[in-house]
């Protein structure tokens, strides 16, 4: 199952990799696919890639994904172990600037993919973009982060950008509480991923 699920994300990142549906394509020095194991149960989905992204083809490999490798640690997640990160759009926006409405729509067609083929039980979004376009147009990041949705029969949490928690370190405590409610979500949701770590 897993070998089919990771020959069918191989090629789908193939495809992605000559995308030029939308203006992003211009300025990439890489498409930042996604990252992680294809029997993954959860799935973590961020903005837009960054510097360090483009130049990596890594979802958060820059100073955010330090913070966010630690806070997945704390719950004994790994990227290679047991999740896949993605983001909303797979090519950098300049500057880092918010990814426009229609880049994001272009660009969903490829996360509706990796969806499909890694049914992930649990979507876990990063910041106000990936919530907004994946749970609910009008999200309300601040108040609503931590909050559990359901969609479609998939359980989906909001949670603070990690790099909002690096402007504002007084809200590390808040997104640290998210990520161990996710910690028992996943326990009572989902059978293989903590199962390795329980030996
Ligand atoms: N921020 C994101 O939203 N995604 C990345 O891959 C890196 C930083």
């Amino acid at each position: 199952m897993s070998e089919e699920k990771n020959q069918k994300l191989e090629e789908l990142k193939q495809q992605c990799l000559s995308c030029e549906k939308c203006g992003l394509g211009t300025g990439r020095h890489n498409v930042v696919f996604g990252v992680g194991v294809p029997d993954a149960e959860v799935m973590f989905i961020g903005e837009g890639p960054g510097e360090q992204e483009d130049l990596k083809g890594e979802p958060f490999v820059g100073r955010a994904g330090i913070l966010l490798d630690k806070m997945l640690t704390a719950i004994d997640l790994d990227r290679h172990k047991n999740i896949y990160i993605a983001n909303i759009v797979k090519c950098r926006p300049p500057q880092n600037r918010d990814p426009q409405p229609d880049e994001q729509e272009m660009c969903l067609p490829w996360l509706r993919q990796q969806f499909s083929v890694l049914k992930p039980k649990i979507i876990v979004c990063l910041g106000r973009i990936a919530a907004a376009k994946i749970i609910k147009p009008d999200i309300r990041i601040k108040r609503e982060h931590g909050t559990i949705f359901k969609k479609g029969g998939v359980l989906m949490m909001p949670v603070l950008h990690p790099a909002a928690l690096l402007r504002n370190p007084s809200d590390k405590p808040g997104a640290f509480e998210d990520f161990l409610k996710l910690q028992e979500l996943i326990k009572t949701h989902c059978e293989k991923t903590y199962a390795n770590m329980e030996l």
